[in-house]
């Protein structure tokens, strides 16, 4: 399952394509959560890209919480932060003098890189392939990796080539990957720390409507059929800077400051989170835990490495980060004990427990079902079925689309 941010102008409100988004189900699960008329505030456990926090602004103050670090920038700048009164244009106008030295810069170190990617972009599709084939990056080559170890370590505008490194000729095209680590030059210089969620998200989300991928990042496409070149070619010639200024536009804010002033957003695993027993004035947590085999962190891996910008280890084709984060509910040997670990901890909290989970879902899978758990910890677990068409982007199952049972266990104390 994947995910793919693609930030859209569309009625303000940035559109995100996210692997398993509840966006389809979000007014049911609001629905269904008001009922409860939580007492406190509602965690949103999984929360992705934040379509039922989103749901909530009208119905209490929300936590929300991912494992993936990238997702809680966009949460942070959705969902958190006193009105913004800075206009996007400004944003870019003070951006630009940092941008540009940059991107001067990298296009002086890249200057044969960059000659070269023209030439096979005007090419032939075979053209292509062969510059994407003899392309150098971190996944297969030494010398890459050493520069960005340097890179890792300098603490001047050296820095800012991690895209060049790790994404170009292959997620991006290389003049795409050089705008990127410009623009991030730019952001981290910017000394309005306020805006700095609302600029990195907005970063990731221009990225996500060029990036060079079938809606998520697990791998990037090739030039393999007249169509997917011409889709590459038009695609890797479309500037990253002007997707950035749109995508400021896009990543607005939701619900009013006062609704904002109480939500929180946090990065970990779930389970840590509730088992810590850390959180206050909680009155209902959701879980919409991942409900396949596939980690998250594999598919979206290049997201999070150009918000963490750690230079990480990374091998081969797709030039993924080696250390991923991975979960137990995606893992057929240990989705029923992490169920446990969830409802058992949850039930502690005396709040009740909202689970999104499908009915082809891994847990089945592994012999298990939701409310056949979920009892062994709450008095009384209701279960509300709706249909749906599932977006899978093509991950584990093939298909784009696939038909399924989406299930709302409401688990009461
Ligand atoms: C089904 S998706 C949630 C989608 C979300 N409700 C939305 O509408 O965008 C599951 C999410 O759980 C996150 N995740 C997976 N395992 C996790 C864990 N153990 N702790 C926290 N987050 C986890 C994934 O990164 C992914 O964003």
């Amino acid at each position: 399952m994947e995910q793919l941010i693609v930030a859209r102008k569309e009625a303000g409100k940035v559109v995100v394509r996210y692997m398993g988004t509840k966006r389809h189900m979000a007014d049911h699960v609001r629905d269904t959560i008001s009922e409860l008329k939580p007492d406190g505030r509602v965690v949103d456990l999984f929360s992705g890209m934040g379509s039922v926090a989103e749901s909530l602004r009208e119905t209490a103050s929300v936590v929300t919480n991912d494992a993936l670090s990238f997702t809680a920038a966009v949460s942070r700048a959705r969902f958190t932060g006193p009105d913004r009164s800075t206009p996007s244009a400004e944003v870019i106008e003070r951006l630009l003098p940092s941008y540009e030295a940059r991107l001067h810069e990298l296009e002086a170190v890249y200057a044969v890189e960059l000659k070269t990617e023209t030439t096979a972009l005007r090419g032939s599709r075979a053209d292509l392939l062969s510059y994407m084939d003899k392309a150098q990056h971190v996944g297969n080559s030494a010398a890459r990796r050493r520069k960005a170890k340097l890179a890792a370590e300098s603490s001047g505008s050296e820095h800012y080539e991690l895209a060049s490194l790790y994404f170009s000729a292959g997620y991006l095209s290389l003049r795409q990957a050089i705008e990127l680590d410009a623009a991030r030059a730019a952001i981290d210089a910017d000394v309005h720390l306020r805006d700095r969620d609302w600029m990195l998200a907005a970063w990731i989300a221009g990225t996500s409507v060029l990036v060079n991928a079938p809606g998520h990042t697990a791998q990037f496409l090739r030039p393999n059929s007249e169509s997917a070149h011409t889709r590459i070619v038009r695609t890797w010639t479309r500037s990253l800077w002007d997707e950035f200024g749109l995508a400021l536009e896009a990543v607005s804010q939701v619900g009013d400051e006062a609704w904002r002033r109480n939500n929180s957003v946090y990065v970990g695993d779930a389970l840590d989170l509730v088992s810590a027993g850390e959180l206050r004035d909680i009155g209902t947590v959701y879980a919409d835990p991942p409900y396949t085999k596939d980690q998250y962190s594999r598919y979206y891996h290049m997201y999070e490495t150009l918000y963490r910008y750690d230079f990480p280890d990374s091998t081969g084709a797709g030039r993924n980060r080696s250390d991923r984060f991975t979960t137990g509910f995606s893992l057929k040997t240990a989705v029923v004990s992490s169920f446990h670990d969830l409802c058992r901890n949850v039930s502690r909290m005396q709040v009740p427990l909202v689970i999104s989970y499908p009915s082809s879902g891994l847990l089945g899978d592994a012999g298990a079902t939701v409310p056949e758990i979920a009892l062994q910890y709450f008095g009384d677990v209701q279960t509300r079925s709706y249909d749906a068409n599932h977006s899978t982007m093509g991950a584990s199952t093939g298909a784009s689309k696939k038909s399924a049972t989406e299930n709302l266990y409401v688990c009461l104390v």
